[in-house]
């Protein structure tokens, strides 16, 4: 609890483009969670090095990241908006908490499995222990919850575990964080191939949109998206490529599946995929202006910057310092 609220803690990496399944999946509930909790949302730069980086690039984008969180909606005077990187508290958690991690349990994520698979050359200790620096950004806040999408989950569930065996041993001294995970668009699949994620890491720019898509992108598509054959417009795991089309359909527009399909029953298609490209450019379209704004407001921004990393960072060295107490650190002489 911080002021009577209770604590929200999400973040996401700042590679790649992101994908309308980022902002379905976690950004939108981000900001409609955001007056109910004490809110602290990261741009998570120090994940991004487990896989190879262009340093201009990755400054560059995380910068866009900060921004577009912004853009989306996160008012950065009522939310903590910051660069994983400012806090090093996040860097000091994650070896203790690497200390009480199992290799056995490492392992087991899937996150780790495909991205070793997809970078053979370079399956580094970093791309490892990945999630216990996730584990150590959300239990540095105290968080209560975490929004997030269901690949997330895996990781989640060992923030839990650590949080609940850290404790065991020492006492209160984590909250154990739940999941939030959205009625509609918690996992949004890719156009191309409905029975994948839509990822920012597809090589097929087809498969995604991405948040800065013009809308003729956008329309073209989701035109192309591939369905079946079956032609009848229902909601079952059977016909995946329609079930993820009414899904991002209902996700922008604010209404249920079930909803949507009556919306186009005995209607094809061909007239529900331009009806989807039309929400999602409607979703988009002011995302991407107001992002274009504030872009031009530099000096907005980095106030912003330094004002919520020295915020997090004081929020953040509570729960770091009484870590390190209960490890047997010697205290700081004054
Ligand atoms: P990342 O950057 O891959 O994704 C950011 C958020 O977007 C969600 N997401 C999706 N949701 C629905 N459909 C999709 N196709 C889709 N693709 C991505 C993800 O579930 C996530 O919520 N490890 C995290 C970042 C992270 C983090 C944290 C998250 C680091 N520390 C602490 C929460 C709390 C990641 O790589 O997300």
């Amino acid at each position: 609890m911080i002021d009577g609220k209770k604590v929200l803690f999400s973040g996401m990496q700042a590679t790649g483009n992101l994908t309308l399944g980022n902002y379905l999946g976690a950004l939108k509930n981000w900001i409609s969670l955001s007056n109910e909790y004490e809110c602290f949302y990261s741009v998570v730069d120090m994940h991004s090095i487990t896989v190879r980086q262009d340093p201009a690039e990755l400054r560059r984008r995380a910068r866009n990241l900060f921004i577009l969180y912004v853009a989306a909606g996160l008012d950065p005077e009522k939310n903590c908006i910051y660069y994983q990187s400012h806090c090093s508290a996040h860097a000091e958690l994650a070896w203790i908490l690497n200390c009480f991690t199992y290799m056995g349990e490492l392992s087991r994520m899937t996150q780790f499995k495909d991205k070793s698979a997809k970078h053979a050359d370079n399956i580094n200790a970093g791309l490892f222990t990945y999630p216990v620096l996730m584990a150590a950004d959300i239990l540095l806040y105290q968080a209560d919850v975490v929004p997030v999408g269901i690949d997330q989950m895996q990781h989640l569930e060992l923030t839990r575990n650590l949080a609940e065996r850290f404790n065991n041993l020492y006492g209160d001294v984590f909250t154990v964080p739940e999941a939030y995970i959205g009625k509609v668009g918690a996992k949004i699949m890719s156009l191309q191939d409905p029975t994948k994620k839509m990822s920012k890491s597809d090589e097929n720019p087809n498969a995604s949109i991405y948040l800065m898509d013009d809308p003729d992108t956008i329309m073209r598509k989701c035109k192309r998206a591939v369905t079946d054959s079956e032609g009848i417009i229902c909601y079952r795991d059977e016909q995946p490529g329609l079930k993820n089309l009414i899904d991002i359909y209902s996700a922008c527009t604010g209404k249920t599946p079930q909803e949507t399909v009556k919306e186009f029953e005995g209607k094809g298609y061909g007239e529900l995929k331009p009806a989807v490209g039309e929400a999602v450019i409607s979703v988009l379209k002011p995302l991407q202006d107001e992002f274009a704004r504030l872009s031009k407001d530099k000096a907005y921004i980095d106030s912003a910057i330094k004002a919520n990393a020295e915020k997090a960072m004081y929020v953040s060295s509570k729960t770091l310092r009484k870590v390190q107490k209960k490890v047997g650190f010697p205290e700081r002489v004054r």
